[in-house]
Protein backbone atom coordinates (compact mmCIF):
# COMPACT_ATOMS: atom_id res chain seq x y z
CA UNK A 1 0.00 0.00 0.00
CA UNK A 2 1.41 3.42 -0.91
CA UNK A 3 1.96 6.20 1.92
CA UNK A 4 -1.40 7.91 1.14
CA UNK A 5 -3.18 4.95 0.85
CA UNK A 6 -2.01 3.97 4.55
CA UNK A 7 -2.33 6.98 5.76
CA UNK A 8 -6.09 7.95 4.76
CA UNK A 9 -7.43 4.20 6.28
CA UNK A 10 -5.61 5.34 9.42
CA UNK A 11 -7.74 9.27 9.21
CA UNK A 12 -10.73 6.75 8.66
CA UNK A 13 -9.59 4.70 11.84
CA UNK A 14 -9.47 8.09 14.03
CA UNK A 15 -12.73 9.99 12.24
CA UNK A 16 -14.51 6.68 13.81
CA UNK A 17 -12.14 6.15 17.24
CA UNK A 18 -14.31 5.44 20.51
CA UNK A 19 -10.98 4.38 22.49
CA UNK A 20 -11.45 7.15 25.12
CA UNK A 21 -14.37 9.14 26.36
CA UNK A 22 -13.63 12.12 24.91
CA UNK A 23 -15.43 10.95 21.40
CA UNK A 24 -18.14 11.46 23.38
CA UNK A 25 -17.83 15.41 23.43
CA UNK A 26 -16.09 16.31 20.13
CA UNK A 27 -17.34 17.18 17.13
CA UNK A 28 -14.75 16.52 15.15
CA UNK A 29 -11.81 14.25 15.56
CA UNK A 30 -8.50 15.69 14.55
CA UNK A 31 -6.20 13.82 12.66
CA UNK A 32 -3.63 15.88 11.28
CA UNK A 33 -3.04 17.61 8.14
CA UNK A 34 0.08 17.84 5.43
CA UNK A 35 2.24 16.48 3.33
CA UNK A 36 2.78 12.96 3.50
CA UNK A 37 5.75 12.58 2.11
CA UNK A 38 7.30 15.70 4.71
CA UNK A 39 10.52 15.60 6.02
CA UNK A 40 9.44 17.20 9.02
CA UNK A 41 6.59 16.65 11.49
CA UNK A 42 4.73 18.72 14.11
CA UNK A 43 3.22 17.74 17.34
CA UNK A 44 1.53 19.06 19.53
CA UNK A 45 -1.37 18.55 22.06
CA UNK A 46 -4.76 18.27 21.58
CA UNK A 47 -7.12 20.14 19.40
CA UNK A 48 -8.69 23.08 20.52
CA UNK A 49 -11.83 24.71 20.20
CA UNK A 50 -12.07 25.92 16.54
CA UNK A 51 -9.51 22.32 15.77
CA UNK A 52 -12.19 20.73 17.35
CA UNK A 53 -14.89 22.50 15.13
CA UNK A 54 -12.89 22.28 11.72
CA UNK A 55 -11.72 18.96 11.93
CA UNK A 56 -7.88 20.27 11.51
CA UNK A 57 -4.94 21.06 13.51
CA UNK A 58 -3.89 24.37 14.61
CA UNK A 59 -6.52 26.46 12.92
CA UNK A 60 -7.27 29.09 15.87
CA UNK A 61 -4.79 31.33 17.60
CA UNK A 62 -2.04 29.12 18.56
CA UNK A 63 -2.38 27.94 14.59
CA UNK A 64 -1.72 31.67 13.48
CA UNK A 65 1.57 31.66 15.31
CA UNK A 66 2.73 28.39 14.08
CA UNK A 67 2.06 29.80 10.65
CA UNK A 68 3.91 32.65 11.21
CA UNK A 69 6.75 30.68 12.48
CA UNK A 70 6.21 28.69 10.07
CA UNK A 71 6.75 31.56 7.63
CA UNK A 72 9.64 32.97 9.17
CA UNK A 73 11.62 29.78 8.07
CA UNK A 74 9.90 29.82 4.69
CA UNK A 75 8.12 26.53 5.40
CA UNK A 76 4.29 26.36 4.42
CA UNK A 77 2.23 23.74 6.09
CA UNK A 78 2.24 21.97 2.40
CA UNK A 79 5.66 21.28 3.02
CA UNK A 80 5.03 20.09 6.56
CA UNK A 81 2.60 17.17 8.39
CA UNK A 82 0.95 18.54 11.42
CA UNK A 83 -0.55 16.30 13.95
CA UNK A 84 -1.24 16.00 17.86
CA UNK A 85 -0.33 13.73 20.30
CA UNK A 86 -4.26 13.66 21.21
CA UNK A 87 -6.59 13.38 18.21
CA UNK A 88 -9.86 14.89 20.20
CA UNK A 89 -10.51 18.04 22.03
CA UNK A 90 -10.01 17.45 25.85
CA UNK A 91 -13.40 19.60 27.46
CA UNK A 92 -12.20 23.12 27.97
CA UNK A 93 -8.88 22.30 26.76
CA UNK A 94 -7.70 21.04 29.73
CA UNK A 95 -4.47 18.89 29.45
CA UNK A 96 -4.67 15.60 28.19
CA UNK A 97 -4.89 12.63 30.87
CA UNK A 98 -2.63 10.32 31.20
CA UNK A 99 -4.99 7.93 30.28
CA UNK A 100 -6.51 9.62 26.77
CA UNK A 101 -2.53 9.80 25.53
CA UNK A 102 -1.94 5.63 26.19
CA UNK A 103 -5.79 5.40 24.13
CA UNK A 104 -4.59 7.70 21.14
CA UNK A 105 -1.00 7.47 21.03
CA UNK A 106 -1.08 4.34 18.58
CA UNK A 107 -2.48 6.51 16.40
CA UNK A 108 0.74 9.10 16.60
CA UNK A 109 3.20 6.10 16.52
CA UNK A 110 0.87 4.82 13.08
CA UNK A 111 1.72 7.97 11.67
CA UNK A 112 5.56 8.12 11.91
CA UNK A 113 5.84 5.05 11.11
CA UNK A 114 4.08 6.00 7.84
CA UNK A 115 5.52 9.35 7.33
CA UNK A 116 9.36 8.54 8.56
CA UNK A 117 10.58 12.06 9.09
CA UNK A 118 14.07 13.26 9.54
CA UNK A 119 13.07 15.99 12.06
CA UNK A 120 9.73 15.84 14.59
CA UNK A 121 9.38 19.08 16.36
CA UNK A 122 7.26 18.36 19.25
CA UNK A 123 5.01 21.40 20.20
CA UNK A 124 5.39 21.87 24.33
CA UNK A 125 5.13 19.65 27.13
CA UNK A 126 2.97 16.75 26.29
CA UNK A 127 4.21 15.95 22.82
CA UNK A 128 7.83 16.30 23.87
CA UNK A 129 8.03 13.84 26.88
CA UNK A 130 5.70 11.55 24.95
CA UNK A 131 8.25 11.90 21.51
CA UNK A 132 11.22 11.59 23.92
CA UNK A 133 10.29 9.01 26.09
CA UNK A 134 8.94 6.80 22.96
CA UNK A 135 12.61 7.35 21.46
CA UNK A 136 14.79 6.51 24.92
CA UNK A 137 15.19 9.81 26.32
CA UNK A 138 15.31 11.04 29.79
CA UNK A 139 12.58 13.74 30.35
CA UNK A 140 13.74 17.45 31.51
CA UNK A 141 11.52 20.45 31.59
CA UNK A 142 10.73 22.24 28.41
CA UNK A 143 12.56 25.43 29.97
CA UNK A 144 15.71 23.35 29.55
CA UNK A 145 15.67 21.40 26.59
CA UNK A 146 13.55 23.66 24.26
CA UNK A 147 16.32 24.66 20.81
CA UNK A 148 18.46 21.67 21.25
CA UNK A 149 18.73 18.32 19.16
CA UNK A 150 18.18 14.87 19.93
CA UNK A 151 19.38 12.09 17.99
CA UNK A 152 17.80 9.02 17.58
CA UNK A 153 18.22 5.96 15.95
CA UNK A 154 14.94 4.69 14.65
CA UNK A 155 14.03 1.35 11.89
CA UNK A 156 13.66 4.07 9.51
CA UNK A 157 16.83 5.84 10.27
CA UNK A 158 17.87 8.85 11.71
CA UNK A 159 15.61 10.59 13.39
CA UNK A 160 16.13 13.77 14.46
CA UNK A 161 13.85 15.37 17.44
CA UNK A 162 13.68 19.11 18.56
CA UNK A 163 11.68 20.33 21.30
CA UNK A 164 9.92 23.38 21.67
CA UNK A 165 7.71 26.00 23.27
CA UNK A 166 3.98 25.27 22.42
CA UNK A 167 3.01 28.52 19.93
CA UNK A 168 -0.04 29.28 22.36
CA UNK A 169 2.63 30.14 24.89
CA UNK A 170 3.73 33.23 22.20
CA UNK A 171 -0.03 34.32 22.96
CA UNK A 172 0.68 35.41 26.59
CA UNK A 173 4.44 35.47 27.43
CA UNK A 174 6.25 37.55 24.43
CA UNK A 175 9.93 36.64 26.53
CA UNK A 176 8.60 33.37 24.97
CA UNK A 177 7.80 33.92 21.79
CA UNK A 178 10.93 35.30 20.91
CA UNK A 179 12.57 32.10 22.62
CA UNK A 180 9.71 30.15 20.05
CA UNK A 181 11.29 32.53 17.16
CA UNK A 182 15.25 31.68 18.14
CA UNK A 183 14.38 28.04 18.46
CA UNK A 184 12.79 28.04 15.06
CA UNK A 185 15.97 29.91 13.67
CA UNK A 186 17.68 26.49 14.87
CA UNK A 187 15.65 24.83 13.40
CA UNK A 188 16.16 26.41 10.05
CA UNK A 189 20.41 25.35 10.49
CA UNK A 190 19.01 22.25 11.01
CA UNK A 191 16.82 21.49 7.96
CA UNK A 192 19.72 23.35 6.08
CA UNK A 193 22.70 21.22 7.49
CA UNK A 194 20.15 17.87 6.84
CA UNK A 195 19.83 19.56 2.98
CA UNK A 196 15.57 19.03 4.03
N1 LIG B 1 -3.06 23.32 20.38
C1 LIG B 1 -2.56 22.09 20.07
O1 LIG B 1 -1.75 21.53 20.79
N2 LIG B 1 -2.98 21.53 18.95
C2 LIG B 1 -3.82 22.09 18.11
O2 LIG B 1 -4.13 21.50 17.10
C3 LIG B 1 -4.32 23.37 18.46
C4 LIG B 1 -3.92 23.97 19.59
Amino acid sequence: MSKHELMKKLEEKILTCKKCPLWRLRTNPVPGYGNYDAKIMFIGEAPGYWEDQKGLPFVGKAGKVLDELLDGIGLTREDVYITNVVKCRPPNNRDPTEEEIKACSPYLDQQIDIIKPKVIVTLGRHSTNYILKKFGFDLEPISKIHGKVFKAKTLFGTLYIFPTYHPAVALYRPQLKEELKQDFDILKSLLEKLGI
